[in-house]
Protein backbone atom coordinates (compact mmCIF):
# COMPACT_ATOMS: atom_id res chain seq x y z
CA UNK A 1 0.00 0.00 0.00
CA UNK A 2 1.91 2.93 -1.23
CA UNK A 3 -0.31 5.79 -1.60
CA UNK A 4 -3.42 6.27 1.10
CA UNK A 5 -6.08 9.02 1.59
CA UNK A 6 -7.56 10.60 4.23
CA UNK A 7 -11.04 12.59 4.79
CA UNK A 8 -13.34 13.97 7.42
CA UNK A 9 -16.96 13.45 6.81
CA UNK A 10 -20.44 14.26 8.78
CA UNK A 11 -20.61 16.65 11.81
CA UNK A 12 -17.39 17.66 12.25
CA UNK A 13 -15.69 17.27 16.29
CA UNK A 14 -12.83 18.50 17.97
CA UNK A 15 -10.10 16.73 17.21
CA UNK A 16 -10.18 15.74 13.58
CA UNK A 17 -7.52 17.55 13.05
CA UNK A 18 -5.53 15.75 15.70
CA UNK A 19 -6.16 12.69 13.43
CA UNK A 20 -5.43 13.81 10.42
CA UNK A 21 -2.19 14.99 11.58
CA UNK A 22 -1.63 11.68 12.63
CA UNK A 23 -2.79 9.44 9.62
CA UNK A 24 -0.30 11.67 7.45
CA UNK A 25 2.48 11.79 9.81
CA UNK A 26 2.44 8.25 10.55
CA UNK A 27 2.04 7.17 6.80
CA UNK A 28 5.04 9.19 5.80
CA UNK A 29 6.75 7.97 8.59
CA UNK A 30 5.91 4.08 7.31
CA UNK A 31 7.02 5.19 3.46
CA UNK A 32 3.37 5.79 1.85
CA UNK A 33 2.04 9.36 -0.06
CA UNK A 34 -0.50 10.59 1.56
CA UNK A 35 -3.43 12.68 -0.25
CA UNK A 36 -6.08 14.69 1.66
CA UNK A 37 -9.65 14.66 0.27
CA UNK A 38 -11.70 18.11 1.17
CA UNK A 39 -15.20 18.00 2.09
CA UNK A 40 -15.64 14.50 2.73
CA UNK A 41 -17.62 12.15 -0.36
CA UNK A 42 -18.22 15.18 -1.99
CA UNK A 43 -14.71 16.10 -2.39
CA UNK A 44 -14.02 12.41 -2.96
CA UNK A 45 -16.57 12.31 -6.17
CA UNK A 46 -15.46 15.59 -7.52
CA UNK A 47 -11.57 15.21 -6.91
CA UNK A 48 -10.68 18.10 -4.59
CA UNK A 49 -7.83 16.09 -3.05
CA UNK A 50 -3.71 17.42 -2.71
CA UNK A 51 -1.14 15.29 -1.34
CA UNK A 52 -0.10 16.15 2.06
CA UNK A 53 3.76 16.30 3.55
CA UNK A 54 4.53 16.37 6.96
CA UNK A 55 4.22 20.83 7.70
CA UNK A 56 1.03 20.81 5.92
CA UNK A 57 -0.47 19.70 9.27
CA UNK A 58 1.58 21.70 11.42
CA UNK A 59 0.07 24.13 13.69
CA UNK A 60 -3.19 22.41 13.80
CA UNK A 61 -3.12 20.14 16.68
CA UNK A 62 -5.00 22.35 18.94
CA UNK A 63 -7.34 23.75 16.53
CA UNK A 64 -10.97 22.61 16.65
CA UNK A 65 -13.01 21.61 13.26
CA UNK A 66 -11.24 20.09 10.40
CA UNK A 67 -8.73 21.68 8.34
CA UNK A 68 -9.96 18.94 5.38
CA UNK A 69 -13.51 20.49 5.81
CA UNK A 70 -16.49 18.34 5.98
CA UNK A 71 -20.28 17.62 4.23
CA UNK A 72 -22.70 15.73 4.62
CA UNK A 73 -23.30 14.03 1.07
CA UNK A 74 -26.64 13.14 -0.78
CA UNK A 75 -25.43 12.06 -3.82
CA UNK A 76 -22.48 10.01 -2.28
CA UNK A 77 -25.17 7.52 -1.62
CA UNK A 78 -26.49 6.74 -4.37
CA UNK A 79 -25.13 4.46 -7.20
CA UNK A 80 -24.06 7.27 -9.54
CA UNK A 81 -22.27 8.54 -6.52
CA UNK A 82 -20.11 5.79 -5.49
CA UNK A 83 -19.05 4.95 -8.97
CA UNK A 84 -17.65 8.53 -9.30
CA UNK A 85 -15.90 8.13 -5.76
CA UNK A 86 -13.99 4.87 -7.33
CA UNK A 87 -12.76 6.39 -10.29
CA UNK A 88 -11.84 9.24 -8.71
CA UNK A 89 -9.27 6.84 -6.15
CA UNK A 90 -8.45 4.80 -8.98
CA UNK A 91 -7.56 8.27 -11.47
CA UNK A 92 -5.22 8.67 -8.14
CA UNK A 93 -4.20 5.51 -7.80
CA UNK A 94 -5.21 6.03 -4.33
CA UNK A 95 -5.65 2.21 -2.96
CA UNK A 96 -6.22 2.60 0.70
CA UNK A 97 -8.66 5.24 2.77
CA UNK A 98 -8.75 6.52 6.07
CA UNK A 99 -11.99 7.66 6.61
CA UNK A 100 -12.75 10.05 9.97
CA UNK A 101 -16.43 11.02 11.11
CA UNK A 102 -19.88 9.27 12.65
CA UNK A 103 -22.16 6.43 11.69
CA UNK A 104 -23.07 7.98 8.56
CA UNK A 105 -19.04 8.28 7.36
CA UNK A 106 -18.82 4.44 8.19
CA UNK A 107 -21.48 3.26 6.26
CA UNK A 108 -20.49 5.24 3.29
CA UNK A 109 -17.24 3.11 4.57
CA UNK A 110 -18.82 0.06 4.15
CA UNK A 111 -20.04 1.04 0.31
CA UNK A 112 -16.86 1.78 -1.08
CA UNK A 113 -15.09 -1.02 0.62
CA UNK A 114 -17.88 -2.96 -0.89
CA UNK A 115 -16.29 -1.84 -4.29
CA UNK A 116 -12.76 -3.38 -3.47
CA UNK A 117 -11.25 -0.12 -1.46
CA UNK A 118 -9.59 -0.35 1.68
CA UNK A 119 -11.44 1.60 4.07
CA UNK A 120 -10.30 2.34 7.70
CA UNK A 121 -13.02 4.20 9.56
CA UNK A 122 -12.33 6.33 12.88
CA UNK A 123 -14.81 7.18 15.27
CA UNK A 124 -15.40 10.80 15.37
CA UNK A 125 -18.62 12.17 16.86
CA UNK A 126 -19.21 14.73 19.38
CA UNK A 127 -22.36 12.50 19.95
CA UNK A 128 -20.79 9.38 21.20
CA UNK A 129 -23.46 7.33 19.44
CA UNK A 130 -20.96 4.80 18.14
CA UNK A 131 -21.47 1.07 18.90
CA UNK A 132 -18.10 -0.09 18.29
CA UNK A 133 -15.92 2.48 20.52
CA UNK A 134 -16.09 3.05 24.24
CA UNK A 135 -15.76 6.95 23.19
CA UNK A 136 -16.18 9.17 20.33
CA UNK A 137 -13.42 11.72 18.66
CA UNK A 138 -14.67 14.92 20.04
CA UNK A 139 -16.95 13.59 22.90
CA UNK A 140 -14.99 14.69 25.92
CA UNK A 141 -14.31 18.41 24.22
CA UNK A 142 -17.93 18.91 23.57
CA UNK A 143 -18.44 17.57 27.59
CA UNK A 144 -16.04 19.76 28.92
CA UNK A 145 -17.44 22.39 26.55
CA UNK A 146 -21.28 22.06 28.03
CA UNK A 147 -19.41 21.36 31.48
CA UNK A 148 -17.90 24.75 31.54
CA UNK A 149 -21.15 26.34 30.30
CA UNK A 150 -23.54 25.03 33.43
CA UNK A 151 -20.70 26.86 35.64
CA UNK A 152 -21.79 30.01 33.93
CA UNK A 153 -25.91 29.58 33.54
CA UNK A 154 -25.47 28.37 37.53
CA UNK A 155 -24.20 31.89 38.61
CA UNK A 156 -26.49 33.63 36.95
CA UNK A 157 -29.39 30.89 38.06
CA UNK A 158 -28.39 30.89 41.29
CA UNK A 159 -28.43 34.91 41.69
CA UNK A 160 -32.35 34.95 40.48
CA UNK A 161 -33.07 31.90 42.20
CA UNK A 162 -34.39 30.44 38.76
CA UNK A 163 -34.65 26.77 36.95
CA UNK A 164 -32.35 26.96 33.77
CA UNK A 165 -33.06 24.23 30.96
CA UNK A 166 -29.97 23.20 29.20
CA UNK A 167 -30.73 21.98 25.95
CA UNK A 168 -27.29 20.19 24.59
CA UNK A 169 -26.72 18.38 21.26
CA UNK A 170 -27.26 14.65 21.00
CA UNK A 171 -30.26 13.51 18.03
CA UNK A 172 -30.26 10.11 19.39
CA UNK A 173 -27.75 9.28 21.94
CA UNK A 174 -28.15 11.37 25.07
CA UNK A 175 -24.11 10.75 26.40
CA UNK A 176 -23.19 14.16 26.03
CA UNK A 177 -26.33 15.32 28.14
CA UNK A 178 -25.76 12.34 30.97
CA UNK A 179 -22.08 12.93 30.99
CA UNK A 180 -22.42 16.79 31.76
CA UNK A 181 -25.24 16.01 34.11
CA UNK A 182 -23.32 14.18 36.28
CA UNK A 183 -19.95 15.97 35.87
CA UNK A 184 -21.87 19.17 35.79
CA UNK A 185 -24.65 18.79 39.40
CA UNK A 186 -27.93 18.91 37.24
CA UNK A 187 -30.67 18.45 39.44
CA UNK A 188 -33.05 16.74 36.05
CA UNK A 189 -31.51 15.42 32.86
CA UNK A 190 -33.17 13.99 29.66
CA UNK A 191 -32.19 11.99 26.86
CA UNK A 192 -34.09 10.31 23.79
CA UNK A 193 -33.54 6.72 25.31
CA UNK A 194 -35.75 7.31 28.53
CA UNK A 195 -39.26 8.71 28.61
CA UNK A 196 -39.71 11.76 30.26
CA UNK A 197 -41.96 12.49 32.90
CA UNK A 198 -42.65 15.38 33.52
CA UNK A 199 -44.32 15.41 36.49
CA UNK A 200 -41.82 13.62 38.48
CA UNK A 201 -39.21 16.38 37.17
CA UNK A 202 -41.71 18.75 38.65
CA UNK A 203 -41.89 17.24 41.79
CA UNK A 204 -38.14 16.60 42.26
CA UNK A 205 -37.80 20.55 41.77
CA UNK A 206 -40.40 21.86 44.31
CA UNK A 207 -38.70 19.08 46.87
CA UNK A 208 -35.67 20.76 46.11
CA UNK A 209 -36.83 23.85 46.89
CA UNK A 210 -38.75 22.81 50.26
CA UNK A 211 -34.87 21.79 51.45
CA UNK A 212 -33.89 25.18 50.33
CA UNK A 213 -32.13 24.47 47.09
CA UNK A 214 -32.15 28.21 45.45
CA UNK A 215 -31.71 27.34 41.73
CA UNK A 216 -31.82 24.43 39.45
CA UNK A 217 -30.05 22.89 35.91
CA UNK A 218 -31.53 21.03 33.97
CA UNK A 219 -29.17 19.00 31.05
CA UNK A 220 -32.37 18.05 28.33
CA UNK A 221 -30.74 16.22 24.98
CA UNK A 222 -32.33 18.07 21.81
CA UNK A 223 -33.63 14.20 20.70
CA UNK A 224 -35.58 14.11 23.27
CA UNK A 225 -39.41 14.22 21.89
CA UNK A 226 -40.73 17.12 24.02
CA UNK A 227 -39.69 20.58 22.45
CA UNK A 228 -37.06 22.53 24.94
CA UNK A 229 -39.34 25.89 24.71
CA UNK A 230 -42.81 23.73 25.56
CA UNK A 231 -40.43 21.59 28.36
CA UNK A 232 -39.84 25.31 29.87
CA UNK A 233 -43.63 26.71 29.71
CA UNK A 234 -44.53 23.47 31.61
CA UNK A 235 -42.41 23.38 33.96
CA UNK A 236 -42.88 27.19 34.83
CA UNK A 237 -46.32 26.76 34.65
CA UNK A 238 -46.40 23.27 36.98
CA UNK A 239 -44.18 24.47 39.72
CA UNK A 240 -45.00 28.58 39.54
CA UNK A 241 -41.62 29.40 39.45
CA UNK A 242 -39.73 30.89 36.02
CA UNK A 243 -37.30 28.64 34.38
CA UNK A 244 -35.57 30.01 31.29
CA UNK A 245 -34.00 27.73 28.57
CA UNK A 246 -30.26 27.94 27.24
CA UNK A 247 -29.34 26.24 23.77
CA UNK A 248 -25.85 25.35 23.33
CA UNK A 249 -26.52 24.39 19.84
CA UNK A 250 -23.24 24.68 17.54
CA UNK A 251 -21.00 26.08 20.27
CA UNK A 252 -20.58 22.35 21.55
CA UNK A 253 -18.65 21.92 18.17
CA UNK A 254 -16.19 23.72 18.28
CA UNK A 255 -13.29 24.59 20.53
CA UNK A 256 -9.81 23.26 21.18
CA UNK A 257 -9.88 19.31 21.82
CA UNK A 258 -9.22 17.95 25.24
CA UNK A 259 -6.21 16.21 26.02
CA UNK A 260 -8.32 13.00 25.79
CA UNK A 261 -9.55 13.59 22.73
CA UNK A 262 -6.18 14.28 21.00
CA UNK A 263 -4.71 11.02 22.12
CA UNK A 264 -7.58 9.12 21.02
CA UNK A 265 -7.28 10.52 17.63
CA UNK A 266 -3.43 10.28 17.70
CA UNK A 267 -3.87 6.57 18.62
CA UNK A 268 -6.74 5.63 16.07
CA UNK A 269 -4.93 6.81 13.72
CA UNK A 270 -1.55 5.23 13.83
CA UNK A 271 -3.95 1.75 14.10
CA UNK A 272 -5.42 2.46 10.63
CA UNK A 273 -1.90 3.66 8.91
CA UNK A 274 -0.38 0.36 10.70
CA UNK A 275 -3.40 -1.87 8.97
CA UNK A 276 -2.95 0.15 5.87
CA UNK A 277 0.75 -1.00 5.76
CA UNK A 278 -0.08 -4.27 6.38
CA UNK A 279 -2.88 -4.44 3.44
CA UNK A 280 -5.43 -5.53 6.33
CA UNK A 281 -9.25 -5.67 5.42
CA UNK A 282 -11.19 -2.95 5.57
CA UNK A 283 -11.78 -1.57 9.60
CA UNK A 284 -13.75 0.09 12.15
CA UNK A 285 -10.99 1.11 14.71
CA UNK A 286 -12.10 2.10 18.02
CA UNK A 287 -10.90 2.05 22.28
CA UNK A 288 -12.73 -0.44 24.21
CA UNK A 289 -11.40 -0.39 27.64
CA UNK A 290 -7.58 0.45 26.88
CA UNK A 291 -7.70 -1.69 23.92
CA UNK A 292 -7.51 -0.83 20.39
CA UNK A 293 -10.43 -2.61 18.68
CA UNK A 294 -10.59 -3.49 15.15
CA UNK A 295 -13.92 -4.83 13.46
CA UNK A 296 -14.70 -5.67 10.28
CA UNK A 297 -16.90 -2.82 8.71
CA UNK A 298 -20.47 -4.45 9.12
CA UNK A 299 -19.73 -6.20 12.34
CA UNK A 300 -19.48 -2.38 13.54
CA UNK A 301 -22.13 -1.21 11.91
CA UNK A 302 -24.84 -3.94 13.40
CA UNK A 303 -23.17 -3.02 17.01
CA UNK A 304 -25.49 -1.39 19.47
CA UNK A 305 -24.63 1.49 21.82
CA UNK A 306 -26.75 1.54 24.72
CA UNK A 307 -26.54 3.97 27.33
CA UNK A 308 -25.01 3.22 30.74
CA UNK A 309 -27.96 2.92 32.94
CA UNK A 310 -25.61 2.81 36.07
CA UNK A 311 -24.94 6.32 35.09
CA UNK A 312 -28.31 7.57 35.00
CA UNK A 313 -28.92 6.11 38.81
CA UNK A 314 -25.88 7.74 39.95
CA UNK A 315 -26.91 11.42 38.57
CA UNK A 316 -30.29 10.61 40.13
CA UNK A 317 -29.02 10.06 43.68
CA UNK A 318 -26.15 13.01 43.21
CA UNK A 319 -28.88 15.20 42.50
CA UNK A 320 -31.22 14.75 45.08
O1 LIG B 1 -22.48 15.68 14.65
C1 LIG B 1 -23.54 15.37 15.45
C2 LIG B 1 -24.45 16.55 15.57
O2 LIG B 1 -23.74 17.62 16.15
C3 LIG B 1 -25.72 16.28 16.34
O3 LIG B 1 -25.56 16.35 17.71
C4 LIG B 1 -26.64 17.32 15.78
O4 LIG B 1 -27.98 16.91 15.91
C5 LIG B 1 -26.24 17.36 14.35
O5 LIG B 1 -24.89 16.98 14.31
C6 LIG B 1 -26.41 18.71 13.68
O6 LIG B 1 -26.03 18.58 12.36
P1 LIG B 1 -25.88 19.74 11.28
O7 LIG B 1 -24.48 20.20 11.31
O8 LIG B 1 -26.22 19.09 9.99
O9 LIG B 1 -26.86 20.81 11.67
Amino acid sequence: MDRIGVLTSGGDSPGMNAAIRAVVRCGIAAGMEVFGIERGYEGLMEGDIRQMDITSVGDILHRGGTILKTARSKKFMTEEGLDQAVRMLENYKIRGLVIIGGDGTLRGGCDLSDRGITVMCLPSTIDNDVGYTDYTIGFDTAVNTVLSAISKIRDTSSSHERTTVIEVMGRECGDIALYSALSGGAESVLIPEIPVDINEICRKLLQGRSRGKQHSIIIKAEGVDIPSTELVEQITEKTGQEAKLVILAYLQRGGSPTAQDRILASLLAEKAVQLLRDDADSRAIGKIGDEIVAFDLKEALAMENPIDKRLIELADILSR
